[in-house]
Protein backbone atom coordinates (compact mmCIF):
# COMPACT_ATOMS: atom_id res chain seq x y z
CA UNK A 1 0.00 0.00 0.00
CA UNK A 2 0.92 3.16 -0.87
CA UNK A 3 2.91 5.56 1.96
CA UNK A 4 3.26 9.35 1.64
CA UNK A 5 5.99 11.77 4.00
CA UNK A 6 6.76 15.44 3.57
CA UNK A 7 9.11 17.84 4.93
CA UNK A 8 10.08 21.37 5.76
CA UNK A 9 12.80 22.54 7.75
CA UNK A 10 16.63 22.74 6.70
CA UNK A 11 17.41 19.73 9.13
CA UNK A 12 19.56 17.20 6.34
CA UNK A 13 15.76 16.86 3.93
CA UNK A 14 17.17 13.86 1.95
CA UNK A 15 18.16 11.75 5.15
CA UNK A 16 14.62 12.76 7.06
CA UNK A 17 12.56 11.68 3.67
CA UNK A 18 14.49 8.49 3.43
CA UNK A 19 14.06 7.89 7.17
CA UNK A 20 10.01 8.91 6.94
CA UNK A 21 9.97 6.35 3.73
CA UNK A 22 12.00 3.75 5.72
CA UNK A 23 9.48 3.49 8.25
CA UNK A 24 6.26 2.86 5.56
CA UNK A 25 8.15 0.00 4.03
CA UNK A 26 5.76 -2.13 6.56
CA UNK A 27 3.00 -1.56 4.47
CA UNK A 28 4.77 -3.05 1.14
CA UNK A 29 5.96 -1.30 -2.00
CA UNK A 30 7.64 -1.99 -5.02
CA UNK A 31 9.00 1.33 -5.94
CA UNK A 32 9.29 4.98 -4.11
CA UNK A 33 10.72 8.37 -5.04
CA UNK A 34 11.19 11.88 -3.51
CA UNK A 35 11.46 15.89 -4.65
CA UNK A 36 13.16 18.48 -3.26
CA UNK A 37 12.16 22.17 -3.46
CA UNK A 38 15.10 24.57 -2.85
CA UNK A 39 15.43 27.95 -4.54
CA UNK A 40 13.34 27.74 -7.20
CA UNK A 41 14.98 24.28 -8.87
CA UNK A 42 13.24 20.42 -7.92
CA UNK A 43 15.20 17.84 -7.62
CA UNK A 44 13.77 14.24 -8.11
CA UNK A 45 14.53 10.94 -7.91
CA UNK A 46 12.88 7.31 -8.42
CA UNK A 47 13.98 3.77 -8.22
CA UNK A 48 12.12 0.46 -8.74
CA UNK A 49 12.34 -1.94 -5.60
CA UNK A 50 13.85 -1.09 -2.27
CA UNK A 51 14.29 2.13 -0.61
CA UNK A 52 17.78 1.51 -0.79
CA UNK A 53 17.81 1.50 -4.34
CA UNK A 54 16.25 5.03 -4.13
CA UNK A 55 19.02 5.88 -0.97
CA UNK A 56 21.85 4.45 -3.85
CA UNK A 57 20.59 6.48 -6.65
CA UNK A 58 20.27 9.82 -4.92
CA UNK A 59 23.95 8.79 -3.07
CA UNK A 60 25.63 11.72 -4.71
CA UNK A 61 22.78 14.54 -4.23
CA UNK A 62 23.60 16.70 -1.52
CA UNK A 63 21.74 19.48 -0.19
CA UNK A 64 22.05 21.83 2.35
CA UNK A 65 19.73 24.61 4.27
CA UNK A 66 16.05 25.33 4.18
CA UNK A 67 14.05 23.14 1.96
CA UNK A 68 10.35 21.15 1.19
CA UNK A 69 10.61 17.53 0.46
CA UNK A 70 7.43 15.10 -0.74
CA UNK A 71 8.34 11.34 -0.73
CA UNK A 72 6.78 8.39 -1.93
CA UNK A 73 6.40 4.63 -1.30
CA UNK A 74 4.17 2.72 -4.07
CA UNK A 75 2.45 -0.13 -4.35
CA UNK A 76 1.41 -1.19 -7.86
CA UNK A 77 -2.52 -1.52 -8.75
CA UNK A 78 -2.63 0.87 -11.81
CA UNK A 79 -0.16 0.40 -14.00
CA UNK A 80 3.71 -1.39 -13.50
CA UNK A 81 5.88 -1.36 -10.85
CA UNK A 82 8.51 0.59 -13.06
CA UNK A 83 10.20 3.85 -12.06
CA UNK A 84 8.26 6.11 -14.64
CA UNK A 85 4.82 4.92 -12.64
CA UNK A 86 6.80 5.47 -9.43
CA UNK A 87 5.92 9.23 -7.30
CA UNK A 88 6.49 11.48 -7.47
CA UNK A 89 4.80 13.05 -10.82
CA UNK A 90 5.82 15.66 -12.68
CA UNK A 91 3.82 18.45 -15.22
CA UNK A 92 6.22 20.87 -16.69
CA UNK A 93 7.69 22.68 -13.26
CA UNK A 94 5.94 20.97 -10.76
CA UNK A 95 5.65 17.57 -8.85
CA UNK A 96 3.35 15.71 -6.70
CA UNK A 97 2.52 12.44 -4.39
CA UNK A 98 -0.65 10.87 -4.08
CA UNK A 99 -2.23 7.97 -2.43
CA UNK A 100 -5.69 7.17 -3.01
CA UNK A 101 -7.96 5.97 -6.32
CA UNK A 102 -8.34 9.09 -8.53
CA UNK A 103 -11.87 7.41 -10.17
CA UNK A 104 -12.32 10.50 -12.28
CA UNK A 105 -9.00 10.02 -13.80
CA UNK A 106 -9.36 8.60 -17.38
CA UNK A 107 -12.23 11.50 -18.42
CA UNK A 108 -9.81 14.30 -17.01
CA UNK A 109 -6.93 12.53 -18.70
CA UNK A 110 -8.82 12.85 -21.90
CA UNK A 111 -9.97 16.32 -21.64
CA UNK A 112 -6.63 17.37 -20.98
CA UNK A 113 -5.09 15.34 -23.92
CA UNK A 114 -7.03 17.19 -26.18
CA UNK A 115 -5.78 19.98 -24.70
CA UNK A 116 -2.58 18.86 -26.36
CA UNK A 117 -1.23 17.88 -22.91
CA UNK A 118 1.22 14.49 -22.76
CA UNK A 119 1.54 12.24 -20.04
CA UNK A 120 3.94 9.79 -19.65
CA UNK A 121 3.00 7.23 -16.57
CA UNK A 122 0.31 4.86 -16.98
CA UNK A 123 -1.41 5.81 -13.11
CA UNK A 124 -4.53 8.07 -12.07
CA UNK A 125 -1.92 10.32 -10.18
CA UNK A 126 -0.07 12.38 -12.64
CA UNK A 127 -3.34 14.05 -13.96
CA UNK A 128 -3.27 15.51 -10.70
CA UNK A 129 -0.32 17.46 -11.03
CA UNK A 130 -1.25 18.00 -14.82
CA UNK A 131 -4.43 19.10 -13.95
CA UNK A 132 -2.68 21.82 -11.57
CA UNK A 133 -0.83 23.32 -14.30
CA UNK A 134 -3.45 23.41 -16.72
CA UNK A 135 -5.50 25.50 -14.41
CA UNK A 136 -2.45 27.71 -13.08
CA UNK A 137 -2.78 31.26 -14.41
CA UNK A 138 -1.84 33.59 -11.65
CA UNK A 139 -2.79 32.09 -8.39
CA UNK A 140 -1.18 28.55 -7.69
CA UNK A 141 -3.62 28.17 -4.54
CA UNK A 142 -6.67 28.87 -6.72
CA UNK A 143 -5.25 26.01 -9.19
CA UNK A 144 -4.67 23.51 -6.47
CA UNK A 145 -8.19 24.35 -5.32
CA UNK A 146 -9.83 23.96 -8.51
CA UNK A 147 -7.75 20.71 -8.95
CA UNK A 148 -8.92 18.99 -5.96
CA UNK A 149 -12.31 20.31 -6.73
CA UNK A 150 -12.28 18.47 -10.02
CA UNK A 151 -11.14 15.02 -8.57
CA UNK A 152 -13.63 12.28 -7.48
CA UNK A 153 -12.16 9.48 -5.13
CA UNK A 154 -9.92 8.91 -2.49
CA UNK A 155 -6.65 11.37 -1.92
CA UNK A 156 -4.03 12.33 -0.10
CA UNK A 157 -1.97 14.62 -1.81
CA UNK A 158 1.40 16.89 -1.49
CA UNK A 159 2.40 19.55 -4.63
CA UNK A 160 5.37 21.24 -5.01
CA UNK A 161 5.67 23.82 -7.95
CA UNK A 162 8.46 26.24 -8.64
CA UNK A 163 6.30 28.85 -9.30
CA UNK A 164 5.66 29.20 -5.20
CA UNK A 165 9.94 27.89 -4.10
CA UNK A 166 8.65 28.07 -0.47
CA UNK A 167 5.00 26.68 -0.26
CA UNK A 168 3.80 23.31 -0.47
CA UNK A 169 0.01 22.73 -1.07
CA UNK A 170 -1.68 19.50 0.55
CA UNK A 171 -5.10 18.12 0.24
CA UNK A 172 -7.03 14.98 2.01
CA UNK A 173 -10.19 13.44 0.75
CA UNK A 174 -10.99 9.50 1.99
CA UNK A 175 -7.10 8.64 2.45
CA UNK A 176 -5.26 9.43 6.10
CA UNK A 177 -2.73 12.30 5.75
CA UNK A 178 -1.41 14.12 9.12
CA UNK A 179 0.58 17.19 9.28
CA UNK A 180 3.39 17.09 12.88
CA UNK A 181 5.65 19.71 13.70
CA UNK A 182 8.49 20.59 15.89
CA UNK A 183 10.32 23.91 17.11
CA UNK A 184 11.36 24.47 13.75
CA UNK A 185 10.75 21.32 11.66
CA UNK A 186 6.79 20.52 9.80
CA UNK A 187 6.25 17.14 8.54
CA UNK A 188 3.65 15.30 6.25
CA UNK A 189 2.95 11.71 6.59
CA UNK A 190 0.21 8.87 5.68
CA UNK A 191 0.24 7.42 8.81
CA UNK A 192 2.06 8.08 12.84
CA UNK A 193 4.92 5.81 12.46
CA UNK A 194 7.61 8.25 10.35
CA UNK A 195 7.14 10.88 12.61
CA UNK A 196 7.21 9.38 16.18
CA UNK A 197 10.18 10.76 17.35
CA UNK A 198 10.91 13.27 14.94
CA UNK A 199 7.66 15.54 16.20
CA UNK A 200 6.29 16.39 19.02
CA UNK A 201 2.94 17.49 17.76
CA UNK A 202 -0.04 16.52 15.57
CA UNK A 203 -3.10 16.98 13.63
CA UNK A 204 -5.08 14.42 11.88
CA UNK A 205 -6.45 16.19 8.52
CA UNK A 206 -10.03 15.38 8.36
CA UNK A 207 -11.52 14.35 4.71
CA UNK A 208 -12.62 17.59 2.78
CA UNK A 209 -8.99 19.49 4.32
CA UNK A 210 -6.91 21.46 1.93
CA UNK A 211 -4.87 23.88 2.02
CA UNK A 212 -0.96 25.02 2.03
CA UNK A 213 2.37 25.85 3.92
CA UNK A 214 3.98 29.09 3.30
CA UNK A 215 7.20 30.20 4.51
CA UNK A 216 6.27 27.79 7.45
CA UNK A 217 3.17 29.34 8.19
CA UNK A 218 0.46 26.47 8.27
CA UNK A 219 -3.08 27.67 6.33
CA UNK A 220 -5.49 24.73 6.94
CA UNK A 221 -9.26 25.29 5.20
CA UNK A 222 -12.13 22.77 6.36
CA UNK A 223 -15.77 23.89 4.37
CA UNK A 224 -13.97 26.69 2.54
CA UNK A 225 -12.51 28.62 5.58
CA UNK A 226 -8.96 28.70 6.99
CA UNK A 227 -9.57 27.38 10.37
CA UNK A 228 -7.29 27.67 13.70
CA UNK A 229 -4.61 25.03 14.39
CA UNK A 230 -5.88 22.39 17.22
CA UNK A 231 -2.49 20.25 17.45
CA UNK A 232 -2.43 17.40 19.74
CA UNK A 233 0.36 15.18 21.69
CA UNK A 234 1.90 12.86 19.33
CA UNK A 235 1.76 9.20 20.33
CA UNK A 236 5.32 7.67 20.86
CA UNK A 237 4.69 3.90 20.40
CA UNK A 238 5.97 2.90 17.14
CA UNK A 239 4.57 -0.69 16.62
CA UNK A 240 1.95 0.89 17.54
CA UNK A 241 1.49 3.68 14.95
CA UNK A 242 2.11 0.64 12.32
CA UNK A 243 -0.97 -1.17 13.04
CA UNK A 244 -2.74 2.30 12.56
CA UNK A 245 -4.65 1.67 16.40
CA UNK A 246 -5.27 -1.95 15.55
CA UNK A 247 -4.43 -4.52 18.25
CA UNK A 248 -3.45 -6.93 15.43
CA UNK A 249 -2.61 -6.62 11.77
CA UNK A 250 -5.05 -9.25 11.55
CA UNK A 251 -7.77 -6.68 12.45
CA UNK A 252 -6.36 -3.73 10.69
CA UNK A 253 -6.50 -6.10 7.63
CA UNK A 254 -10.01 -7.19 8.14
CA UNK A 255 -11.20 -3.04 8.60
CA UNK A 256 -9.11 -2.69 5.14
CA UNK A 257 -11.19 -4.56 3.09
CA UNK A 258 -13.97 -2.00 2.44
CA UNK A 259 -10.74 -0.05 1.23
CA UNK A 260 -9.05 -2.78 -0.82
CA UNK A 261 -11.98 -3.80 -2.54
CA UNK A 262 -12.42 -0.67 -4.28
CA UNK A 263 -8.89 -1.05 -5.32
CA UNK A 264 -9.64 -4.42 -6.41
CA UNK A 265 -12.26 -3.09 -8.37
CA UNK A 266 -10.80 0.23 -10.11
CA UNK A 267 -10.62 0.92 -13.34
CA UNK A 268 -12.53 -2.29 -13.62
CA UNK A 269 -16.30 -2.09 -13.61
CA UNK A 270 -18.54 0.62 -14.20
CA UNK A 271 -22.40 0.30 -15.19
CA UNK A 272 -22.38 -1.13 -18.21
CA UNK A 273 -19.41 -3.80 -17.91
CA UNK A 274 -16.19 -5.08 -16.46
CA UNK A 275 -13.12 -4.00 -17.82
CA UNK A 276 -9.70 -6.39 -17.88
CA UNK A 277 -7.05 -3.56 -19.39
CA UNK A 278 -4.30 -6.64 -18.78
CA UNK A 279 -6.35 -9.00 -20.74
CA UNK A 280 -7.46 -9.04 -24.58
CA UNK A 281 -10.67 -10.94 -24.44
CA UNK A 282 -9.26 -13.18 -27.31
CA UNK A 283 -7.09 -14.50 -24.32
CA UNK A 284 -10.15 -16.79 -23.22
CA UNK A 285 -11.25 -18.03 -26.94
CA UNK A 286 -11.54 -21.83 -27.77
CA UNK A 287 -11.51 -22.49 -23.81
CA UNK A 288 -13.94 -25.22 -23.02
CA UNK A 289 -13.27 -25.07 -19.61
CA UNK A 290 -11.53 -24.03 -16.15
CA UNK A 291 -9.25 -25.72 -13.75
CA UNK A 292 -8.38 -23.38 -10.88
CA UNK A 293 -5.37 -24.42 -8.49
CA UNK A 294 -4.53 -22.82 -5.03
CA UNK A 295 -3.71 -23.68 -1.78
CA UNK A 296 -5.35 -22.99 1.50
CA UNK A 297 -7.38 -20.07 2.03
CA UNK A 298 -6.64 -18.76 -1.72
CA UNK A 299 -8.23 -22.78 -2.66
CA UNK A 300 -11.41 -21.66 -0.58
CA UNK A 301 -11.46 -18.56 -2.51
CA UNK A 302 -11.26 -20.52 -5.95
CA UNK A 303 -13.81 -22.75 -4.86
CA UNK A 304 -16.13 -19.67 -4.59
CA UNK A 305 -15.08 -18.77 -7.92
CA UNK A 306 -15.95 -22.26 -9.29
CA UNK A 307 -19.37 -21.76 -8.32
CA UNK A 308 -19.74 -18.26 -9.74
CA UNK A 309 -18.03 -19.39 -13.24
CA UNK A 310 -20.29 -22.42 -13.45
CA UNK A 311 -23.42 -19.93 -12.35
CA UNK A 312 -22.94 -16.86 -14.42
CA UNK A 313 -20.89 -17.86 -17.73
CA UNK A 314 -21.89 -21.82 -17.50
CA UNK A 315 -18.43 -22.75 -18.23
CA UNK A 316 -17.13 -26.03 -16.28
CA UNK A 317 -15.06 -25.01 -13.43
CA UNK A 318 -12.90 -28.13 -11.59
CA UNK A 319 -10.99 -26.55 -8.67
CA UNK A 320 -7.85 -28.38 -7.36
CA UNK A 321 -5.32 -28.08 -4.39
CA UNK A 322 -2.06 -27.48 -5.71
CA UNK A 323 -0.23 -30.03 -3.83
CA UNK A 324 -2.42 -32.89 -4.52
CA UNK A 325 -2.71 -31.65 -8.32
CA UNK A 326 1.42 -31.79 -8.63
CA UNK A 327 1.29 -35.51 -7.90
CA UNK A 328 -2.04 -37.23 -9.84
CA UNK A 329 -0.97 -37.50 -13.17
CA UNK A 330 -3.33 -35.38 -14.21
CA UNK A 331 -5.14 -34.79 -17.58
CA UNK A 332 -3.90 -31.32 -19.02
CA UNK A 333 -6.36 -30.74 -22.03
CA UNK A 334 -5.02 -27.30 -24.09
CA UNK A 335 -8.44 -26.09 -24.18
CA UNK A 336 -8.82 -26.06 -20.32
CA UNK A 337 -8.01 -22.21 -19.05
CA UNK A 338 -5.21 -23.23 -16.23
CA UNK A 339 -6.26 -20.31 -13.39
CA UNK A 340 -3.76 -20.32 -10.11
CA UNK A 341 -4.47 -18.32 -7.13
CA UNK A 342 -1.66 -17.03 -4.53
CA UNK A 343 -1.80 -13.86 -1.81
CA UNK A 344 1.84 -14.39 -1.91
CA UNK A 345 2.85 -15.67 -5.54
CA UNK A 346 5.18 -17.96 -4.52
CA UNK A 347 3.59 -20.89 -2.82
CA UNK A 348 5.75 -23.63 -4.16
CA UNK A 349 2.97 -26.08 -4.83
CA UNK A 350 0.98 -23.66 -6.46
CA UNK A 351 3.64 -22.68 -8.96
CA UNK A 352 4.97 -26.26 -9.60
CA UNK A 353 1.34 -26.78 -10.73
CA UNK A 354 1.58 -23.76 -12.73
CA UNK A 355 5.04 -24.86 -13.94
CA UNK A 356 3.06 -28.26 -15.36
CA UNK A 357 0.48 -26.36 -16.98
CA UNK A 358 2.48 -24.05 -18.80
CA UNK A 359 4.52 -26.79 -20.02
CA UNK A 360 1.14 -28.69 -21.58
CA UNK A 361 0.53 -26.19 -23.27
CA UNK A 362 -2.46 -24.83 -21.45
CA UNK A 363 -3.16 -21.05 -21.24
CA UNK A 364 -2.64 -20.16 -17.78
CA UNK A 365 -3.94 -17.06 -15.94
CA UNK A 366 -2.90 -16.06 -12.22
CA UNK A 367 -4.86 -14.18 -9.84
CA UNK A 368 -2.34 -12.78 -7.42
CA UNK A 369 -1.47 -9.79 -4.98
CA UNK A 370 2.30 -9.47 -5.62
CA UNK A 371 3.50 -8.27 -9.10
CA UNK A 372 6.60 -9.69 -10.18
CA UNK A 373 6.33 -12.48 -7.72
CA UNK A 374 7.62 -16.45 -9.84
CA UNK A 375 3.87 -17.22 -10.35
CA UNK A 376 2.74 -13.66 -11.48
CA UNK A 377 6.49 -13.78 -13.71
CA UNK A 378 5.27 -17.37 -14.89
CA UNK A 379 1.81 -17.34 -15.66
CA UNK A 380 0.60 -16.11 -19.19
CA UNK A 381 -1.64 -13.36 -17.93
CA UNK A 382 -2.03 -11.95 -14.74
CA UNK A 383 -5.31 -10.72 -13.02
CA UNK A 384 -3.62 -8.52 -9.70
CA UNK A 385 -6.01 -9.01 -6.63
CA UNK A 386 -4.48 -5.34 -5.38
CA UNK A 387 -5.15 -5.79 -1.51
CA UNK A 388 -1.96 -4.23 -0.73
CA UNK A 389 0.20 -6.25 1.80
CA UNK A 390 -0.86 -8.84 4.13
CA UNK A 391 1.09 -9.03 7.38
CA UNK A 392 -1.43 -11.46 9.29
CA UNK A 393 -0.41 -14.86 8.65
CA UNK A 394 -4.11 -15.72 8.51
CA UNK A 395 -5.61 -14.40 5.18
CA UNK A 396 -8.02 -12.12 5.39
CA UNK A 397 -8.40 -9.12 2.83
CA UNK A 398 -6.15 -11.26 0.35
CA UNK A 399 -9.32 -13.38 0.45
CA UNK A 400 -11.76 -10.81 -0.24
CA UNK A 401 -9.94 -9.19 -3.34
CA UNK A 402 -9.69 -12.66 -4.89
CA UNK A 403 -13.10 -13.45 -4.52
CA UNK A 404 -13.96 -9.90 -5.85
CA UNK A 405 -11.69 -10.94 -9.30
CA UNK A 406 -13.44 -14.42 -9.26
CA UNK A 407 -16.53 -12.63 -9.47
CA UNK A 408 -15.54 -9.85 -12.16
CA UNK A 409 -14.11 -12.61 -13.86
CA UNK A 410 -17.62 -15.05 -14.57
CA UNK A 411 -19.47 -12.05 -15.25
CA UNK A 412 -16.97 -10.93 -17.75
CA UNK A 413 -16.90 -14.49 -19.25
CA UNK A 414 -20.71 -15.16 -19.09
CA UNK A 415 -21.57 -11.30 -20.02
CA UNK A 416 -23.58 -10.90 -17.12
CA UNK A 417 -24.16 -7.20 -15.48
CA UNK A 418 -24.41 -7.96 -11.57
CA UNK A 419 -21.84 -4.65 -11.62
CA UNK A 420 -24.43 -2.41 -9.32
CA UNK A 421 -24.20 -5.58 -6.81
CA UNK A 422 -20.69 -5.59 -7.08
CA UNK A 423 -20.42 -2.13 -6.40
CA UNK A 424 -22.21 -2.51 -2.80
CA UNK A 425 -19.56 -4.95 -1.99
CA UNK A 426 -17.21 -2.79 -0.14
CA UNK A 427 -19.99 -0.97 2.07
CA UNK A 428 -21.23 -4.18 3.01
CA UNK A 429 -17.44 -5.15 4.22
CA UNK A 430 -17.34 -2.08 6.09
CA UNK A 431 -17.17 -3.10 10.24
CA UNK A 432 -19.91 -1.97 11.92
CA UNK A 433 -18.38 -1.04 15.78
CA UNK A 434 -21.59 -2.34 17.28
CA UNK A 435 -21.41 -6.13 15.39
CA UNK A 436 -17.78 -5.89 16.33
CA UNK A 437 -18.69 -5.53 20.18
CA UNK A 438 -21.70 -8.15 19.66
CA UNK A 439 -19.01 -10.29 18.41
CA UNK A 440 -16.37 -9.28 21.01
CA UNK A 441 -18.34 -10.48 23.65
CA UNK A 442 -19.86 -13.40 22.26
CA UNK A 443 -16.58 -15.08 21.82
CA UNK A 444 -16.29 -15.65 25.53
CA UNK A 445 -18.82 -18.42 25.06
CA UNK A 446 -16.82 -20.40 22.21
CA UNK A 447 -13.65 -21.00 24.11
CA UNK A 448 -14.11 -24.37 25.22
CA UNK A 449 -15.78 -27.73 23.83
CA UNK A 450 -14.56 -30.21 21.56
CA UNK A 451 -14.87 -28.28 18.16
CA UNK A 452 -16.58 -26.64 15.73
CA UNK A 453 -18.61 -27.48 12.44
CA UNK A 454 -18.85 -24.24 9.85
CA UNK A 455 -21.96 -25.10 7.48
CA UNK A 456 -23.09 -23.40 4.52
CA UNK A 457 -24.20 -24.38 1.36
CA UNK A 458 -23.51 -23.16 -2.28
CA UNK A 459 -20.55 -20.71 -1.98
CA UNK A 460 -21.08 -20.64 1.72
CA UNK A 461 -19.75 -23.77 1.83
CA UNK A 462 -16.02 -22.75 0.86
CA UNK A 463 -17.30 -19.73 3.02
CA UNK A 464 -17.69 -22.13 6.07
CA UNK A 465 -14.36 -24.05 5.12
CA UNK A 466 -12.29 -20.66 4.89
CA UNK A 467 -14.40 -19.97 8.53
CA UNK A 468 -13.20 -22.84 10.05
CA UNK A 469 -9.37 -22.72 8.80
CA UNK A 470 -9.61 -18.83 10.47
CA UNK A 471 -10.34 -20.19 13.09
CA UNK A 472 -8.01 -23.27 13.85
CA UNK A 473 -5.05 -21.17 12.10
CA UNK A 474 -5.48 -18.30 15.17
CA UNK A 475 -7.70 -20.75 17.99
CA UNK A 476 -5.32 -23.39 17.85
CA UNK A 477 -8.84 -25.01 18.72
CA UNK A 478 -10.28 -27.87 15.76
CA UNK A 479 -13.23 -26.71 13.11
CA UNK A 480 -14.71 -28.26 10.37
CA UNK A 481 -16.39 -26.91 7.44
CA UNK A 482 -19.06 -28.90 5.70
CA UNK A 483 -21.57 -28.67 3.11
CA UNK A 484 -24.53 -28.03 5.38
CA UNK A 485 -26.59 -31.05 3.64
CA UNK A 486 -23.60 -33.80 4.60
CA UNK A 487 -23.85 -33.44 8.08
CA UNK A 488 -26.45 -36.13 8.35
CA UNK A 489 -24.05 -38.82 6.09
CA UNK A 490 -21.93 -38.77 9.06
CA UNK A 491 -20.53 -36.00 11.21
CA UNK A 492 -23.54 -35.19 12.55
CA UNK A 493 -22.96 -38.34 14.92
CA UNK A 494 -20.56 -35.94 16.90
CA UNK A 495 -23.36 -33.61 17.44
CA UNK A 496 -24.09 -32.30 21.54
CA UNK A 497 -24.19 -29.47 23.35
CA UNK A 498 -20.30 -29.20 23.89
CA UNK A 499 -19.92 -29.52 19.42
CA UNK A 500 -20.46 -25.83 18.58
CA UNK A 501 -22.04 -25.16 15.00
CA UNK A 502 -21.68 -22.00 13.01
CA UNK A 503 -24.05 -21.81 10.23
CA UNK A 504 -24.23 -19.89 7.44
CA UNK A 505 -27.78 -19.34 6.17
CA UNK A 506 -28.29 -17.13 3.61
CA UNK A 507 -31.93 -15.54 2.69
CA UNK A 508 -31.47 -15.47 -1.12
CA UNK A 509 -29.68 -19.00 -1.49
CA UNK A 510 -31.26 -22.56 -0.43
CA UNK A 511 -32.90 -21.27 2.26
CA UNK A 512 -35.19 -23.65 3.50
CA UNK A 513 -32.34 -26.18 2.72
CA UNK A 514 -30.22 -24.77 4.70
CA UNK A 515 -32.38 -24.26 7.97
CA UNK A 516 -33.82 -27.50 7.84
CA UNK A 517 -29.87 -29.01 7.99
CA UNK A 518 -29.61 -26.66 10.66
CA UNK A 519 -32.48 -27.84 12.86
CA UNK A 520 -31.04 -31.16 12.10
CA UNK A 521 -28.14 -30.35 14.49
CA UNK A 522 -30.23 -28.25 17.07
CA UNK A 523 -32.32 -31.33 17.42
CA UNK A 524 -28.95 -33.01 18.48
CA UNK A 525 -28.61 -30.31 20.59
CA UNK A 526 -25.64 -28.46 19.17
CA UNK A 527 -24.63 -25.30 20.55
CA UNK A 528 -25.51 -23.16 17.33
CA UNK A 529 -24.66 -19.67 16.22
CA UNK A 530 -26.17 -19.18 13.28
CA UNK A 531 -25.25 -15.47 10.66
CA UNK A 532 -28.17 -14.80 8.83
CA UNK A 533 -30.31 -11.45 8.05
CA UNK A 534 -33.47 -14.26 9.13
CA UNK A 535 -33.29 -15.42 12.86
CA UNK A 536 -34.32 -18.92 13.42
CA UNK A 537 -35.86 -20.21 16.68
CA UNK A 538 -34.08 -23.20 16.96
CA UNK A 539 -30.60 -21.62 17.27
CA UNK A 540 -28.60 -20.58 20.57
CA UNK A 541 -27.05 -17.48 19.15
CA UNK A 542 -27.53 -14.74 16.31
CA UNK A 543 -25.74 -12.56 14.66
CA UNK A 544 -27.97 -10.61 12.51
CA UNK A 545 -26.44 -9.79 8.78
CA UNK A 546 -28.86 -7.00 6.70
CA UNK A 547 -31.60 -7.79 4.68
CA UNK A 548 -30.40 -7.50 1.22
CA UNK A 549 -31.27 -9.50 -2.38
CA UNK A 550 -28.30 -10.73 -3.37
CA UNK A 551 -26.52 -13.58 -2.03
CA UNK A 552 -23.23 -12.58 -2.92
CA UNK A 553 -23.98 -9.61 -0.48
CA UNK A 554 -24.29 -12.00 2.08
CA UNK A 555 -21.87 -13.92 1.79
CA UNK A 556 -19.00 -10.79 2.23
CA UNK A 557 -21.02 -9.48 5.23
CA UNK A 558 -20.98 -13.30 6.31
CA UNK A 559 -16.67 -13.35 5.74
CA UNK A 560 -16.05 -10.28 7.89
CA UNK A 561 -17.88 -11.81 10.66
CA UNK A 562 -16.55 -15.68 10.24
CA UNK A 563 -12.75 -13.38 10.31
CA UNK A 564 -14.19 -11.19 13.67
CA UNK A 565 -15.16 -14.13 15.57
CA UNK A 566 -11.99 -16.36 14.70
CA UNK A 567 -9.41 -12.93 16.05
CA UNK A 568 -11.93 -12.41 19.16
CA UNK A 569 -11.78 -16.17 20.08
CA UNK A 570 -7.87 -16.27 19.69
CA UNK A 571 -7.62 -12.86 21.67
CA UNK A 572 -9.50 -14.38 24.57
CA UNK A 573 -7.24 -17.26 24.75
CA UNK A 574 -4.10 -15.37 24.54
CA UNK A 575 -2.64 -16.36 21.36
CA UNK A 576 -0.71 -14.34 18.99
CA UNK A 577 -3.05 -13.62 16.46
CA UNK A 578 -0.06 -12.35 13.71
CA UNK A 579 1.96 -14.63 13.90
CA UNK A 580 0.08 -18.50 15.17
CA UNK A 581 2.18 -21.29 15.98
CA UNK A 582 3.65 -23.20 12.85
CA UNK A 583 2.53 -21.40 10.50
CA UNK A 584 4.46 -19.25 7.73
CA UNK A 585 2.86 -16.26 6.09
CA UNK A 586 4.82 -17.61 2.36
CA UNK A 587 5.19 -21.40 1.92
CA UNK A 588 7.67 -21.69 -0.31
CA UNK A 589 8.68 -25.58 0.32
CA UNK A 590 6.42 -28.82 -0.39
O1 LIG B 1 0.21 -17.12 -0.79
P1 LIG B 1 -0.85 -18.15 -1.09
O2 LIG B 1 -2.20 -17.55 -1.26
O3 LIG B 1 -0.49 -19.01 -2.26
O4 LIG B 1 -0.87 -19.06 0.19
C1 LIG B 1 -1.67 -20.20 0.26
C2 LIG B 1 -1.84 -20.65 1.68
O5 LIG B 1 -0.61 -21.01 2.25
C3 LIG B 1 -2.49 -19.57 2.55
O6 LIG B 1 -3.71 -19.17 2.01
C4 LIG B 1 -2.73 -20.09 3.99
O7 LIG B 1 -3.70 -21.07 3.96
C5 LIG B 1 -3.09 -18.94 4.91
N1 LIG B 1 -2.37 -19.07 6.13
C6 LIG B 1 -4.53 -18.86 5.23
O8 LIG B 1 -4.86 -17.96 6.21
Amino acid sequence: MCGIVGYIGNNNIKKQLLDGLKELEYRGYDSAGFSILKDGEIYSYKAVGKITNLAQKAKDFEIDGEALGIAHTRWATHGKPTEINAHPHFAEFSAVVHNGIIENYQSIKQKLQKEGIEFLSQTDTETIVKLFEYHLKNDSFEAFKQTINELHGAYAILLLTKKEPDTMFFAKMGSPLLIAKNDDEIFFASSDAPVIGKAKEVIYLEDGDYGYIKDKKIHLFRDNKEINLSWTTLPQNKEFAKKEGFRFFMEKEIYEQSSVLQETLMGRIDENGIYFEEIDKDFFEGIRDITICACGTSYHAGMVGSYLIQRNARIKTNVEIGSEFRYKNPILNKDTLFIVISQSGETADTLEALKMAKNAGLKTLAICNVDNSSIVRLANKTLLTRAGIEKGVASTKAFATQVMVLWLLANYLGNKNENNIIMQVSKVCKVNDKLHEKIKRLSKRYLHGHGFFFIGRDVFYPLALEGALKLKEISYLHAEGYPAGEMKHGPIALADPELYTIALLSKNLLFEKTKSNIEELSSRDSTILTISSQEIETTDDFIKINSTNHYMLEFYEMMVITQLLAMEISIRLGNDVDMPRNLAKSVTVE
